[in-house]
């Protein structure tokens, strides 16, 4: 008999076959017995019949336990009240191996306890739907730009410099002499490949010490980052809107069942499309002004800072679909922004806030393209002007416009999936005091 994965049984309906898995839950009913069988490809239920097997292989059944790697045999049909929804009758079973008492069971779990089992807690039908949802936010980010004429150009994760400011770094012993620390972003590498290729992007890892816990921090998290050349902050924003709505609706399309799972109501997924609403820090600002005075924020807001968590919450609390604060105070930014012709205490970048509190999904902006303003910033920034010898010289060599973004995965899977917390949308999440597993 030929092994068929879950997800494909509808095409074997009335058929005999195997299917290799593990026992996800057992449940007994006077003579019969319900098997929830998982292969990773998804779960389906076995019912078996003591009327229908011999002695030796009911009893087989005693022994089994949660997680007990298996072989099952059967046929399958189509559920009686439910279409769509496929049951196997057992014919046989082999154990593989009987599990040891397994430590994550159907009741609830702190998550602290479930956190330190991340590598069982993959095994659970929640999980599983979040982590299907990220692998299609990946392809779907792929697509996007393999189809819209970038290039995907791997940047390096040992770096020399710091891109993001010096207070996150991880720092790597580099053979004795020299340091290295890990990458924070990829973009000073995209910033070079654009000279080069035009629409480039990179996507991997990137890292930050970051020493607070949050429900949007990661210390390693997953960023994809676009760089185009000749493009400006408005090019940028429209770029960013696309991106999501393309996303989304891949997902919509693809991950119905998996949102299902999670309880995820997606009408306020549906609703969103382009024009996402743009507004300027100076606008953003005096909205949290009026809410701080109607008693809708609890602190005030310091005109002239970044916005803190709560200030994002409230403004994308405003709006029924994500949106683009653009031109903060140029020193709360990075030292690479270049400063808005109209005001250059401004830069021009945009964050864009996804709704329901999640806070900054997509970080970016034009970059300056000055030489000697980027040696000025790199000089009041204190970073190290030999590190940065290589950047500066894409200033020298045909100086261009140019713009780009980077959007951290587990922040968008995260919103898409309605997470409490972005730790839940990465297989091993790494965050301050949780490197293991
Ligand atoms: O806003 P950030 O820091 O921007 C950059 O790194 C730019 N160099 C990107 C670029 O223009 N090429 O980070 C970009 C995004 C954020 O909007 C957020 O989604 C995510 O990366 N991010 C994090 N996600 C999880 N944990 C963290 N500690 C994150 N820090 C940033
Ligand atoms: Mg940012």
């Amino acid at each position: 008999m030929e092994q068929v994965y879950i997800s494909d049984i509808g095409k074997y309906v009335g058929e005999e076959v195997t299917i290799k898995g593990w026992l996800y839950n057992i449940r007994s009913s006077g003579k019969l017995r319900f098997l929830e069988i998982r292969d990773g490809s998804g779960i389906i239920q076995g019912v078996v019949s003591k009327k229908d097997v011999s002695e030796e292989l009911w009893t087989r059944f005693e022994t089994l336990t949660q997680e007990s790697s298996i072989i099952v045999q059967g046929r399958t049909r189509e559920h009686p009240k439910r279409p769509g929804v496929f049951e196997l009758d057992i014919i046989n079973l082999q154990i593989v191996a009987v599990a040891e008492p397994y430590p994550i069971t159907p009741k609830e779990h702190g998550i602290e306890f479930l956190m330190s089992n991340r590598h069982l807690w993959l095994r659970s039908r929640r999980t599983h739907a979040i982590l299907r949802v990220r692998a299609q936010v990946i392809r779907a980010v792929r697509d996007f730009f393999d189809s819209n004429g970038f290039l995907l150009l791997d940047t390096p994760i040992l770096t020399p410099a710091a891109c993001e400011g010096t207070t996150t770094l991880f720092e790597v012993d580099y053979f004795g002499d020299a340091k290295a620390y890990l990458a924070q972003s990829g973009q000073l590498y995209n910033e070079a490949t654009a000279a080069a290729f035009g629409r480039v992007y990179t996507f991997g890892p990137t890292f930050r010490a970051e020493k607070s816990k949050t429900r949007r921090h990661l210390t390693e998290f997953w960023m994809v980052e676009p760089e185009i050349a000749y493009m400006d902050l408005d090019g940028l924003m429209e770029l960013s809107e696309n991106f999501i709505c393309y996303i989304l609706r891949r997902v919509l399309e693809n991950c119905r069942a998996e949102l299902e799972i999670l309880e995820r109501d997606s009408t306020s997924l549906e609703k969103i499309e382009p024009p996402f609403p743009r507004i300027s820090y100076d606008e953003a600002a005096r909205m949290l002004d009026d809410a701080h005075k109607s008693g809708a924020l609890e602190n005030p807001f310091e005109y002239g800072s970044d916005l803190g968590s709560p200030d994002e919450t409230y403004i994308s609390s405003q709006f029924d679909r994500p949106v683009m604060v653009h031109r903060y105070p140029a020193k709360v930014k990075a030292f690479y922004m270049e400063p808005d012709p109209q005001d250059s205490t401004k830069a021009l970048c945009v964050d864009m806030l996804a709704p329901e509190g999640c806070g900054e999904i997509i970080g970016g902006g034009q970059r300056a393209t000055s030489y000697d303003l980027l040696l000025q910033r790199i000089e009041e920034h204190n970073l190290p002007r030999e590190a940065f010898d290589w950047y500066l010289d894409l200033r020298r060599y045909g100086t261009f416009p140019h713009s780009g973004f980077g959007m951290g995965i587990e922040r968008c899977v995260g919103w898409i999936c309605g997470l409490e917390h972005v730790r839940e949308a990465i297989p091993f999440p790494r965050m301050l005091y949780h490197l293991k597993p």
